[in-house]
């Protein structure tokens, strides 16, 4: 086990009609409030009224910046970041998912800065302070409520780039899984499927050693996988949801990294195809971490032994271990496919005209790496889209 420090200073408040304690613990920031959503689900849900009803009762004023699309963009951000500083704003209160958290959080470091938010994202500046941002969760998925990180696309170029900084972990986030059962199937499709990349990008490590968090790592991605599919056939189920909820958040908390190095190539690969073509980071997930396991398994046999057998229920063939690796990627593919995501490129529309594009953005010409489990260069890119196509 490596030497770490752990610390996730975000207050959840978990559970039924938790959304109304939202006026009460936003005054604790101030007076006023930019209420950051996205495409509008939060006003035919109902969602909406209640929390500025809250709000209100709090005898807060509210500044609203809608809008934030699905991989949220520089331009809003840019936005948000003006009108914090005409309205001198306290508090910015995210109501939605990881889209409209990341975007609260760039607009949040971006308010206090005299440069250009984007400085953070190409990693020219590290961000030295933030607003407070607070969250009120509507997908589980990106684990983006109780993480440091923010991802953002430019629209120029297509460029999606993220930042970690400890000044952007929520000050608290409510969680009341009543409000993901709205959600559609496909979106419920991604979000597992996100919750599951972000345990398995952590138990892919070169760290020994690291037997406790194995095992958390193991029995909460068997809690996703075991779950998930329950939610497509009772998409109403409240213990279903809060089982998934809470998942997603342990999930990416950085509690199941401790002691240990994750490895990040597919979060990053995937990231070239929804910044290029907008397509669900869930769904891109799906479809680069089956082409990734394929190509990089050789590198730790016994470790993805380890993944099929524990993880992913499949008996062990002593006598070829190999089978029972690929039997192992087979049955989570096939789990992805159950759930309703692409496993391919070309079910998503992408073809093989845009892998060179997408493999010297991801390696920056030829210049980076990507993974810390594998190191992974631009030719591994183009092995990879050719794994996934
Ligand atoms: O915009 P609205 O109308 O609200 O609709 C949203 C959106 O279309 C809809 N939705 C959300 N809650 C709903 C609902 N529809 C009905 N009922 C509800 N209760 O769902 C759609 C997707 O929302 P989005 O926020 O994009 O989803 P998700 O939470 O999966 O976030 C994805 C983004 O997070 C980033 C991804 O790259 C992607 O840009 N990530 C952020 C991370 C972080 N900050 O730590 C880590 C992740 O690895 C990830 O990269
Ligand atoms: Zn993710």
């Amino acid at each position: 086990m490596i030497n770490f420090e752990f610390r996730n200073p975000t207050k959840i408040i978990f559970g039924t009609e938790t959304e109304q304690q939202v006026g009460k613990e936003a005054a604790a920031y101030g007076k006023k409030v930019l209420l950051h959503y996205g495409g509008g689900s939060i006003k035919q849900t109902g969602l909406y009224d209640r929390v500025t009803a809250s709000l209100e009762a709090a005898g807060l004023e509210v500044i609203e910046l809608s809008g934030v699309k699905p991989n949220p963009r520089l331009s809003l951000v840019r936005e948000g970041i003006e009108l914090c500083k005409l309205h001198s704003i306290d508090l910015i209160l995210a109501v939605g998912g990881g889209s409209v958290i990341d975007s609260a959080k760039a607009i949040g470091v971006g308010a206090v800065y005299s440069g250009d938010v984007w400085d953070f994202f190409t990693g020219k500046q590290e961000p030295k302070g933030s607003l407070p941002v607070a969250v009120i969760l509507t997908i589980p998925a990106a684990g983006s409520e109780s993480s440091p990180g923010s991802v953002i696309t430019q629209e120029e170029g297509g460029y999606k780039r993220a930042f970690n900084s400890s000044h952007s972990y929520p000050v608290f986030s409510i969680l009341n899984p009543e409000l993901a059962v709205t959600l559609p199937a496909y979106q419920i499709a991604c979000g597992t499927t996100d919750i599951l990349a972000h345990m398995i990008e952590r138990y892919f490590t070169n760290v020994t050693h690291v037997d406790l968090t194995d095992h958390l790592l193991e029995g909460a991605m068997r809690t996703v996988i075991r779950q998930a599919p329950r939610l497509l056939e009772h998409p109403d189920d409240y213990d279903t949801w809060a089982e998934v909820m809470w998942t997603g958040t342990i999930a990416h908390n950085n509690l199941l990294d401790t002691g240990r190095i994750g490895d990040w190539a597919s979060h990053d690969i995937e990231h070239e195809l929804s910044g290029k073509f907008d397509i669900a980071h869930g769904a891109g997930l799906a479809i680069i971490i089956p082409a990734w396991m394929k190509y990089v398994y050789t590198h730790d046999i016994e470790r993805f032994v380890r993944f099929a057998v524990m993880v992913m229920d499949v008996e062990l063939d002593i006598n070829d271990p190999i089978q029972t690796v690929t039997e192992g990627i087979y049955r989570l593919e096939s789990h992805f496919r159950r759930m309703g995501v692409p496993v391919r490129l070309s079910e998503a529309g992408i073809d093989e005209s845009s892998f060179e594009e997408m493999a010297d953005k991801g390696s920056a010409s030829g210049t980076k790496s990507v993974g810390n489990f594998v190191k992974l260069g631009r030719d591994d890119m183009l092995k990879i889209f050719a794994l996934a196509r």
